[in-house]
């Protein structure tokens, strides 16, 4: 793995050296303060064209557009609040998709990679993640074109592992608002409140190519901003879960990917 991670600066491959808790502790750290940490520089910049050179021509012949309206819980109603109530307010969210069947090279190897999932384990203070065991959820890659993005949502999984491969010259940014809501209180006020844009604890981080993020989602709303440009933004998504041969069902995969396996 060295070819494609700086095993000097990322000791992932060495689980039982100081350098390696080190690493977890500040994930950990970072995830308590931020609910995300970031690993800049994570991937090696020959790696990381390859991981581009290696996605560009499937992306143009055989992605699938992802197009859909949704609101920022993905749910058609919500019990208890009102179908015009502005948390409910819908978005547009627009990227083009390849599965873990079109993907292969860096991106596949590094899912692939034992040490990987035990790191994630060890900073989200998990006994042990797995990879799916799902053809085409497994890895994922999107491509936001200009105008595109990924908007309003809560995530449906506790944590997501992104890797930024490319970025665009302008927008695509992060926007994310902190425990917006809780397991005991939706606060569908404060919702409504980030949806018309009136939220001044919103945080907007931009990343750089090769950077390794791991975010809590799951009461952190957050979207991707349109891309502005001709240079698309190109995201690398990892599934893993506590337990192995997680599959997705076919109406599942049909409804992401636009077939089934
Ligand atoms: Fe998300």
């Amino acid at each position: 793995m060295q070819d494609i991670i700086d095993l000097t600066r990322f000791p992932l491959d060495r689980p039982d050296s100081p350098e390696w808790q080190a690493m977890v502790a500040r994930a950990r750290a970072d995830l308590a303060r931020e609910g995300m940490f970031d690993l800049v520089g994570f991937l090696r910049p020959e790696a990381l064209a390859q991981a581009v050179a290696d996605l560009a021509p499937r992306f143009d012949a055989e992605a699938f557009t992802h197009a859909r309206k949704h609101n920022i819980y993905f749910r058609k109603d919500i019990a208890g609040l009102a179908p015009d109530h502005p948390a409910l307010t819908q978005f547009e969210t627009i990227n083009q998709t390849l599965c873990a069947d079109q993907i292969g090279g860096v991106v596949q190897r590094l899912y692939e990679w034992e040490p990987f999932a035990r790191f994630l384990a060890a900073a989200m203070e998990m006994p042990a993640l797995y990879t799916m065991a799902d053809p085409l959820a497994r890895v994922n890659a999107m491509r936001y074109a200009t105008g595109e993005g990924l908007n309003w949502h809560f995530d449906r999984s506790e944590f997501t592992t992104t890797l930024l491969l490319q970025a665009p010259d302008k927008g695509g940014d992060f926007e994310y608002r902190t425990d917006l809501r809780s397991p005991d209180n939706p606060n569908y006020d404060g919702v409504a409140k980030l949806l018309t844009g009136q939220d001044p604890d919103l945080k907007r981080i931009t990343l750089t190519p090769g950077t390794l993020n791991v975010f809590r989602g799951k009461n952190t709303a957050h979207r991707v901003t349109p891309v502005e440009g001709n240079t698309p933004r190109i995201i690398a998504v990892f599934s893993f879960f506590d337990r192995p041969g997680v599959l997705f069902t076919p109406e599942e995969q049909i409804g992401f990917y636009g077939r089934a396996a």
